[in-house]
């Protein structure tokens, strides 16, 4: 199967990069939110990214500064913002990037059903829900499939290719293609809750979150000791913020449900979530942004 033209559905965090890294890969793509100002913010952020990527390969004398303009204007060209599905008619890949709700990929779902020429494969980015139970909103169950990406999406090369009960060979097929096509490495795991990365990452988050809820070491402090000792980029509190801890603490309490208390939820962070400060995406966490 081939992607002519893939969509992406929800502008946040995560969906604005993902519409970048497609593209970055010369396919045009529609951006969707339910709100324009969403729709702007993630057009932003892929114009951003891509200032980024196209600025390094100047700097390196890869490309020359005109080649640059060129490459930048023709990616965000390949770009469209909407906020309805009225060109949905066209597309073979769908990638769904809203809140991590079953109630919310569910109405999405069933939208994308009706939107979407059959043949089109729906895939979720959703970071630990079941895709079979997500396919349940649809009428081709066969074609939903999980394509997790790890933030930021731009530069994290793996995408967890997530089998539903229902899902078909030949559309596990399709999503590894595409995630090769947008220069990706496809990784194909099985339905379980967080999948394999999340699994292991939020287990070891898990022990980070406990000992800051027992001793009270500040979150900036703890962060400092883990990068420098793991020789990390960033501690493990501000990639929370970065990833937006409503998101963070939903996979973090949905682990904890599925397999008991060796999974945490930080207290500290529901608090926040609670408050409304989500981390970087509304200016305060852990950190103020
Ligand atoms: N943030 C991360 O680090 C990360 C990493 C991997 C996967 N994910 C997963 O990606 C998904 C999105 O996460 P996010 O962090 O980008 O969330 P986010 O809250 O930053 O963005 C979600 C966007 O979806 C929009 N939206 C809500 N309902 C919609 C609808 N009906 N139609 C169109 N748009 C709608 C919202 O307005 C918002 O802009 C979640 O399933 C999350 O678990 C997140």
């Amino acid at each position: 199967m081939f992607v002519f033209k893939a969509a992406v559905v929800g502008a946040g965090v995560m969906g604005g990069e993902i519409a970048q890294v497609v593209a970055a890969a010369d396919i045009p793509v529609l951006l969707k939110d339910v709100d324009q100002e969403f729709v702007d913010a993630g057009l932003e952020k892929a114009r951003e990214v891509t200032e980024g990527q196209v600025g390094k390969l100047v700097s390196k004398d890869k490309l020359t500064v005109e080649q640059g303009a060129e490459l930048l204007e023709r990616t965000l060209s390949l770009i469209t913002g909407t906020t309805s599905y009225d060109d949905f008619g066209g597309v073979d890949f769908v990638i769904e990037a809203v809140p991590e709700k079953m109630d919310v990929k569910h109405a999405v779902f069933s939208e994308l059903d009706a939107a979407t020429p059959g043949h089109a494969i729906l895939a979720s980015n959703t970071s630990g829900l079941s895709i079979t139970e997500i396919g349940d909103a649809t009428n081709r169950p066969d074609k939903v499939v999980g394509f997790h990406f790890f933030w930021p999406a731009s530069f994290m090369r793996l995408i967890e290719i997530v089998e539903g009960e229902e899902t078909s060979q030949a559309t596990l097929q399709g999503a590894a293609n595409f995630a090769q096509a947008i220069r990706k490495t496809p990784v194909r795991c099985a339905e379980c809750p967080g999948f394999v990365v999340n699994r292991i990452l939020t287990s070891t988050a898990s022990e980070i979150w406990r000992y800051q809820d027992e001793t009270g070491i500040s979150a900036e402090e703890l962060d400092a000791h883990i990068t420098e000792a793991a020789g990390m980029p960033m501690g493990p509190f501000r990639v929370a913020d970065m990833s937006g801890l409503d998101t963070v603490a939903k996979v973090a309490r949905d682990m904890h449900d599925a397999y008991g208390d060796r999974f945490y939820v930080h207290k500290g962070m529901e608090e926040l979530v609670e408050r409304g400060d989500l981390g970087a995406k509304t200016g305060k966490g852990f950190y103020e942004h």
